[in-house]
């Protein structure tokens, strides 16, 4: 039979694919990506499975967002303040990127919080995905850090006296709390040197841990795959079909054949 030409439509579709085979090919990232958004999960999961990826869409705004108000924040005591106002006041959709990075931040806590319940409620930390809770764990405390650090920036009197409270009760935490609060603070008083030791911590240290512990977590829920309900029937193997037994070979003068049954 002949071969049927290509049509314009494939011509097209070959095209615009073009790109993604070529990085398919040098990399086998496509292939990954593909994995990753269509791998199987259990059947009984609920809306509880999708706070994870919740959480990671919040810390994606977080950074996109983070990144426009880095290109306008003036990180000096005798600027950040004015240039939080012109941000928001004088910028087109400032108003907006700075709202929905500082609303953003609790909703992310918010999540990684109702994540971590749903884990916990479903038992998903147990044995083998206590690393990722440990993991988890850590994502955690980060994310309160970006919240305390972040919140000094606009340096206003509410920024200034909260992080003093945040100081104290940092110096005052036992066996290496004095140092920490010195390390964090810079010198004899909040200042210049703690303004801009917080904004490094907040848009460098603290986003690469965080995007680094995302991928580990991501790998190892890739590599354990997704817990089911403690409650499932699937899990507990409802859906199990006991192979039917094979009759018994009859022993004596018989011509067995391939699949080792006695001739008939
Ligand atoms: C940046 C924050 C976080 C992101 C982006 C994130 C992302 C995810 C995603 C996408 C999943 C798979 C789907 C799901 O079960 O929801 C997952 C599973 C998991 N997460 Fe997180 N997570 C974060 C924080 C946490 C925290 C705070 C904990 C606990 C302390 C945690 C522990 C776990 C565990 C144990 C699993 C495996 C659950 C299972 O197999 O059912 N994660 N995470």
């Amino acid at each position: 039979m002949a071969k049927k030409k290509p049509g314009r439509k494939d011509e097209l579709l070959k095209i615009l694919l073009y790109p993604l085979d070529w990085l398919e090919e040098r990399s086998g990232l496509v292939g990954g990506v593909r994995y990753f958004l269509f791998r199987k999960v259990p059947g009984d999961i609920s809306w509880g499975h999708t706070l994870g990826s919740a959480s990671l869409t919040a810390f994606i705004v977080q950074a996109v967002t983070g990144v426009i108000l880095a290109m306008y924040y003036k990180p000096h005591p005798d600027t950040a303040y004015e240039s939080i106002r012109h941000i928001t006041d004088d910028l087109w959709a400032g108003w907006l990127v700075r709202g929905m990075h500082r609303w953003g931040a609790s909703v992310f806590i918010i999540l990684m919080f109702l994540h971590m319940g749903r884990v916990f409620l479903y038992g998903a930390y147990k044995y083998p995905r206590e690393l990722n809770w440990i993991i988890g764990f850590i994502l955690l405390i980060l994310g309160m850090f970006e919240g305390f650090t972040g919140y000094l920036l606009p340096y206003d009197q509410t920024a200034y006296w909260a992080t003093v409270v945040g100081m104290n009760i940092t110096a005052n935490g036992p066996f290496v709390g004095t140092l920490l609060g010195q390390i964090m603070q810079g010198g004899p008083a909040i200042g210049q040197d703690t303004l801009s030791r917080f904004y490094s911590l907040h848009m460098l240290v603290a986003p690469g841990l965080i995007f680094a512990l995302i991928g580990l977590h991501l790998y190892l829920v890739i590599r354990l795959g997704v817990s089911s309900p403690p409650w499932s029937k699937e899990a507990a193997g409802a859906d199990y079909v006991e192979p039917e037994p094979e009759p018994p070979a009859r022993a004596g003068l018989v011509a067995p054949t391939t699949r080792g049954r006695p001739t008939p």
